[in-house]
């Protein structure tokens, strides 16, 4: 009984907390069924007519933004995706039309899956989340599985924005991924240096429990695994549109803080079937220390409460906020680590829910002029249940609304005062911690040492 009155507390509470879509993101494209820009009617034809291009398994899953190009990614889950990699043009003129078609990117004949004889390595299989840096360029993690089929292996790509070329192909080496086969890229950030920009990594979460450091200049990978990488087994079960999903998926969202003066960053990440969040910071990410040396460099924030797992993430490097999908909710939320580094009710809003039109908020970016751009595409539905989805509905949408707006009037607006504004607050009171036993695990409980619940729960 204590728990039921307990249960609509916390629920009474997320209604009244949340305003609907419309206040705060703004609708710029939806769409029912995805269609692209062939090179010509011919191909298309042919596409459709050889199965290479089926509607309605086209879903868009992941974008990022720069300049005037909207990057869509839709992944080949299943059978007939005309081309992965995309983008539609936000420039005006054709911004009237508010469906348009997606343009393969870097062109059609790259996206294609090869025909038997064909290397795979010169194209580009399967993507999902992206990421673009400060200087000029496109990230791209390749899965090379299409339709459940093994084409190639997970290559790395980088483009040069400014010429539409890759500027770096690196293909993941075996021996970096679980051995179990349960290695899966959902995305990834880029981390470069404008001043610089050979001196730039990316970080891959793997959803398997890792996460995976890639350095530019050397062109090398190395793997990281750490126990806050994978999933919380209470917060598996998600219900989204409808469905009733079980997910053990470990190690999802990363999103990197503005960059401090020692020329490091925060990374801030956090797996999807789990409500904590937790960072680290690159400079741990960028030496050659080992896990077992850096253990207590990687912190706990704080957990939402249940029900509120949240996967794809993004930051704003204006106001250092922390923007996060939460898929299980319909829902966008935020997070404030310049008015306090612990994720609790003080630090963290609920900015945007609605239950139709942002049915699995697939991802989202936070784009270099500060705005938020949101994608939800009701992915549960698509993939599990598609007798239940309607492709005469509106499925498939972006938002965009300034950061400002987004957070105005909640606590991921005001910020501390007397700070430089530069570095997050140091963790308070920390307690001091016991010297951790000389053993790799720890089975007795979920909480991490030293960790105080908060009037979060
Ligand atoms: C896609 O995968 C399904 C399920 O394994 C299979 O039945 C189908 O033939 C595949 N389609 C193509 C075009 O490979
Ligand atoms: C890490 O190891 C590489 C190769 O062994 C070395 O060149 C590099 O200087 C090391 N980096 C750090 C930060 O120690």
């Amino acid at each position: 009984m204590a728990r039921i009155t307990l249960a609509i507390l916390i629920l009474g509470c997320c209604t009244c907390a949340v305003w609907s879509v419309n206040d705060r993101l703004r609708e710029v494209y939806s769409w029912r069924q995805l269609d692209f820009t062939f090179p010509d009617q011919m191909t298309r034809q042919a596409a459709i007519a050889s199965g290479e291009y089926v509607q309605a398994n086209n879903l868009p899953l992941g974008l990022e933004v720069w300049r005037d190009k909207l990057f869509i990614t839709v992944p080949r889950w299943k059978a007939g995706v005309a081309s992965t990699l995309n983008y539609v043009s936000l420039g005006s003129g054709s911004n009237q039309n508010r469906s348009p078609r997606l343009v393969p990117y870097p062109n059609y004949a790259m996206n294609r899956l090869p025909s038997s004889g064909q290397r795979s390595t010169d194209r580009i299989i399967n993507t999902y989340r992206l990421s673009i840096d400060v200087c000029d360029r496109l990230w791209v993690i390749d899965m090379g599985i299409a339709n459940g089929t093994k084409v190639g292996q997970p290559q790395l790509y980088v483009f040069d924005l400014n010429t539409d070329r890759v500027i770096r192909q690196y293909v993941v080496a075996e021996n970096l991924m679980r051995a179990d086969g349960n290695t899966w890229f959902p995305g990834l950030v880029a981390d470069a240096d404008r001043k610089s920009c050979d001196r730039a990594y990316a970080y891959l979460p793997d959803i398997g429990g890792g996460l995976m450091v890639y350095d530019y200049r050397r062109n090398s990978m190395r793997r990281i695994d750490h126990h806050y990488f994978y999933f919380d087994p209470l917060a598996t079960v998600f219900n989204i549109g409808g469905v009733r999903i079980e997910w053990p998926d470990g190690m999802f969202g990363v999103g990197l803080s503005e960059r401090r003066r020692d020329g490091y960053r925060t990374l801030y990440f956090q797996a999807m079937s789990s409500t904590r969040m937790f960072s680290v910071d690159t400079r741990v990410l960028q030496s050659n220390a080992t896990v077992r040396e850096t253990f207590d460099e990687y912190h706990h924030l704080g957990h939402r409460p249940a029900g509120m797992q949240a996967g794809p993430m993004t930051t704003d490097q204006a106001t250092g906020t922390v923007f996060y999908a939460l898929v299980n909710q319909d829902a966008v939320g935020c997070f404030n680590p310049r008015r306090h580094d612990r994720l609790s009710a003080d630090t963290s809003a609920v900015v945007a829910q609605d239950p139709e039109t942002l049915e699995f908020p697939a991802d989202l970016k936070v784009d270099f002029d500060s705005n938020l751009w949101v994608l939800s595409d009701r992915m549960p539905r698509h993939r599990f249940q598609v007798l239940n989805f309607d492709t005469d509905d509106v499925n498939y949408r972006v938002f965009r609304a300034p950061v400002a707006d987004v957070i105005r009037d909640t606590v991921c607006e005001s910020q501390p005062t007397g700070g430089d504004g530069s570095r997050p607050p140091s963790r308070p009171d920390q307690p001091s911690r016991p010297q951790r036993p000389n053993v790799a695990t720890n089975s007795m409980g979920w909480n991490t040492p030293g960790d105080k619940r908060s009037d979060f729960d």
